[in-house]
């Protein structure tokens, strides 16, 4: 297989990201410098309106005091030019209530200057002290934030392909923490294909080792095998025409079991040097119902289909589909196998497996039921999930339905599999006749 093809795409793609509302970082720290800006302008604005009131009581603390200063002169004035006592004591009269009124004027002007500079100091300590809270909040919840984006990165390193839990934040750093859980998710994904290709290169490199070394065996047992059989055709001959022959069953030497078995190991290498073959990588022209046949041939030694019943219902007038044959094989291998392994647990030769062939809208159908253990919802959902088995360990690595899977999209097609009523599953692949080309080279 070429090395640098373009690797099947074996599962759906990543889900766009919710759009959400975003406050970026950037437009928080616009906020925030205006925050500082509001709260400049309110106390510069306080200091300017505290510095025209106390000026305005200043100038009416000064004017009360000019009248009170007056009207001692003018007593003074009076007393010194000896006025009467009825001019006196409306004099008098008049500075103690200049007296009071400057007093009350000073009270006032205390009263403000003191009440103002508390509003003014409490202003500023509450609101420096709420933007300081809100920036070690902000600065403390964004540092714990990158810790986690940090300590998911590293167990990304080490190996963690789970989706994980993006960070509940609408802003840039929100966006870092959902892009490193896509990372993770799509690294997993690549490992799968990897994983699913190197065990398709692995198997192809199996198979061709398994044909060179079928082919050598074919040579060495062949020509004995030609021999015996030439020589057991020659003993019959003779038998039969020397006059009379003898009655082979009686003497205890007839040599056609002898023949028979030999037809059937000449029959067998035929197979296996047919299999050996290197094999067809070629996009072709290629008939299921040559497929399956092959596919049955290819198993008819497999050991875990000795107790089970294959037929088959083939449509004589199915028409050829473009494909890999050799892929199609290999991918029809795994559906029986996986149908086998199902019939595993039912009584001694209770196990059937039917495939049938049919011509559909624009394609071929082949459809592969089996009466094993079925599927329930959940293997159904992850059947072609790469490394899903339910089998244990050593005897299923949960690669073969993704294997089907990318034969099957590179030729277009699709696969599904189905639980029967009545138990047992139903495998089936439809593949196009319309396609010239494969989606992707194999
Ligand atoms: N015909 C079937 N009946 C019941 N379950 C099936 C059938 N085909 C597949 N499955 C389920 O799907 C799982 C995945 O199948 P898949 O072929 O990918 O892997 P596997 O058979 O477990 O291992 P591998 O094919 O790599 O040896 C199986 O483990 C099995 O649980
Ligand atoms: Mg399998």
């Amino acid at each position: 297989m070429d090395a640098a093809a373009p690797l099947p795409n074996l599962g759906v793609p990543l889900p766009p990201a919710p759009a959400k509302r975003r406050i970026s970082l950037r437009a928080f720290g616009m906020l925030a410098i205006l925050g500082l800006i509001v709260l400049a302008t309110v106390m510069v604005t306080s200091a300017l309106l505290f510095r025209g009131a106390v000026q305005a009581h200043l100038q009416a603390l000064e004017e009360a005091h000019s009248r009170y200063g007056a009207l001692q002169q003018q007593r003074l004035e009076a007393a010194r030019r000896g006025a009467d006592s009825a001019k006196l004591e409306d004099l008098d009269l008049q500075l103690r209530d200049a007296w009071q009124q400057r007093e009350r004027q000073l009270a006032t002007t205390r009263h403000y200057i003191d009440g103002s500079t508390v509003t003014i100091a409490s202003l500023a300590w509450l609101g420096i002290t709420s933007i300081g809270a809100l920036a070690l909040l902000f600065f403390s919840r964004l540092a714990s934030d990158i810790a986690v984006v940090r300590a998911r990165a590293q167990a990304i390193v080490e190996g963690d392909r789970s989706p994980g839990v993006p960070l509940a934040r609408s802003d840039e750093l929100g966006e870092l923490s959902q892009a490193v859980n896509d990372m993770a998710l799509a690294l997993g994904k690549r490992e799968q294909e990897l994983a699913v290709e190197r065990r398709n290169v692995m198997h192809q490199e199996k198979l061709a080792t398994i044909g060179s070394m079928a082919a050598g065996v074919i040579r060495e047992i062949g020509n004995p095998i030609a021999a015996i059989d030439g020589y057991a055709r020659a003993i019959l001959e003779t038998r039969t025409s020397a006059p009379p022959p003898l009655p082979q069953e009686e003497d205890g030497s007839d040599v056609r079991p002898i023949l028979q078995e030999t037809a059937r190991l000449i029959a067998i290498t035929r197979e296996i040097s047919g299999l050996a073959a290197a094999p067809a990588a070629q996009w072709q022209l290629a008939s299921i119902n040559e497929i399956v046949a092959q596919t049955l041939g290819v198993l008819r030694y497999e050991p875990r289909l000795e107790d089970v019943k294959v037929t088959s219902e083939l449509d004589p007038q199915l028409p050829a589909v473009m494909g890999y044959a050799d892929r199609l094989v290999q991918m029809l291998s795994n559906l029986v196998i996986n149908a086998a392994d199902a019939t595993a647990s039912l009584p001694p030769h209770t196990g059937r497996i039917h495939i049938a062939t049919r011509q559909v809208d624009g394609g071929v159908e082949l459809t592969l039921d089996d009466n094993g253990c079925g599927m329930g919802p959940e293997v159904v959902a992850r059947a072609f999930e790469p490394l899903f088995t339910t089998k244990p360990a050593g005897r299923g690595t949960g690669l073969g339905l993704p294997l089907c899977q990318s034969v099957v999209r590179a030729h277009g097609g699709r696969i599904r599999l189905d639980p029967l009523d009545g138990g047992g599953t139903r495998a089936t692949v439809w593949l196009p006749l319309d396609r010239s080309e494969p989606v992707h080279p194999l």
